[in-house]
């Protein structure tokens, strides 16, 4: 019973953790502020850039087509029926990962931390708002079939663990200058 939800919260967010990940890993050039400062601090900061929100986007996407793929193979091996991902759902989840991270960005720069600083909480489930915001928004027949109340819970407690966990991984191999 909690391992089936667990087993659905985990497959249908993938294609909304995967993303800032990628982020990481395709960071730099332009960053989507341009550099603007607005009430003394940058609007977003040199850690959102363009090519980090778009290559984030398209490999969650990916992602999302890939485990439809193996979607059959995969809901066997676990005993459950797995989440296929409609198009639009797959772009709802990345880009809103994406934008609810960008967004804390802007409460960060607000609230006159740097670059790079940790704001506990808000670092952790920023992007799984965004992510889920958009889905109901975009695909929201999709997103209630899949995201019942049961999986929003799991997805709740899951996401910050494997967020910490993660970065602490990312931060250890080099990937990351801060863990969080
Ligand atoms: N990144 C990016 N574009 C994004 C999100 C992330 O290019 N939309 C890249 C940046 O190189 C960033 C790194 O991924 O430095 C880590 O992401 P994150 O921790 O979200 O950014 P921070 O640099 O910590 O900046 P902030 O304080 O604004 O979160
Ligand atoms: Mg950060």
């Amino acid at each position: 019973m909690v391992g089936s939800l667990v087993a659905t919260a985990f497959w249908a967010m993938v294609p909304a953790y995967v993303p800032n990940n990628a982020a990481v890993l395709a960071g730099g050039g332009r960053p989507i502020d341009g550099g603007r400062e607005w009430r003394g601090a940058r609007l977003l900061g040199d850690g959102k850039t363009w090519r980090g929100t778009a290559v984030g986007t398209a490999v969650g996407v990916l992602v999302a087509l890939g485990l439809n793929a193996v979607v059959d193979p995969a809901s066997t091996a676990v005993g459950v029926d797995l989440p296929t991902f409609e198009l639009p759902a797959a772009v709802a989840l990345a880009f809103g990962a994406m934008a609810g991270d960008i967004g804390a960005s802007f409460l960060k720069r607000r609230s006159g931390r740097e670059r790079g600083a940790s704001f506990p909480g808000l670092d952790q489930l920023d992007f799984v708002v965004g992510a889920l915001l958009a889905v109901f928004l975009v695909a929201p027949d999709w997103a209630t079939a899949v995201f019942t109340l049961p999986v929003l819970v799991v997805v709740a407690v899951m996401t910050p663990l494997l967020h910490v966990t993660t970065n602490v991984a990312a931060y250890a191999l080099g990937l990351k200058n801060e863990p969080w």
